[in-house]
């Protein structure tokens, strides 16, 4: 017997998409494989490590633990979202380059859609806040230091790219 399809329609990053989808299809494998962006990582596959970690409705979530059924109607955002308008890398992205907070790059998605979070609630944030809002993801090749660093660098690209926006209104 065939399995029972669904209809899942989501808007990732700004553009409508819909799949027919299992129910127990998880979030993470509706991002990578129905709509294709393969830039979610998925690492433990059991809520542990944040690699997978997307925004659903601004907030961050695991989306190796949640069903797509279950997002149905939300706004999500992954890595290839936290960009700039204009396509250019967004201010977490280009922190992580500028202080190399990334060797392998695998975490990385995780950590950029948690810090993106993290910074709209806490745009100036000190070094032990930026500590507790990364340490639910893990990183097997940085220690920590440079994303630290990255954290508190993105804080201010932010700020510089909010004070521009005033200035040309
Ligand atoms: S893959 Fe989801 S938390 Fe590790
Ligand atoms: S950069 Fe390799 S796991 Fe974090």
């Amino acid at each position: 017997m065939s399995e029972e399809l669904h209809d899942v329609s989501v808007v990732v990053n700004g553009l409508p998409r819909t799949a027919r989808v299992p129910a127990r299809r998880l979030l993470s494998d509706f991002l990578r494989h129905d709509v294709g962006l393969t830039g979610t990582h998925v690492g433990c596959e059991h809520g542990v490590c944040g690699a997978c970690t997307v925004l659903v409705d601004s907030r961050p979530v695991r989306s190796c633990l949640l069903f797509a059924v279950g997002v149905d109607g939300a706004a999500i955002t992954t890595i290839e979202g936290c960009t700039l308008p204009d396509g250019e890398l967004g201010a977490v992205q280009q922190a992580f380059m500028e202080c190399h907070g990334l060797q392998c790059g695998f975490c990385t998605p995780g950590f950029v859609t948690t810090i993106t979070a993290f910074l709209d609630e806490q745009p100036d944030p000190s070094a032990e806040e930026a500590r507790e809002a990364i340490a639910g993801n893990l990183c097997r090749c940085t220690g920590y230091q440079n994303i630290v660093a990255a954290v508190l660098r993105a804080a201010q690209i932010q700020r510089e790219i909010t004070g521009q926006a005033v200035a040309e209104r």
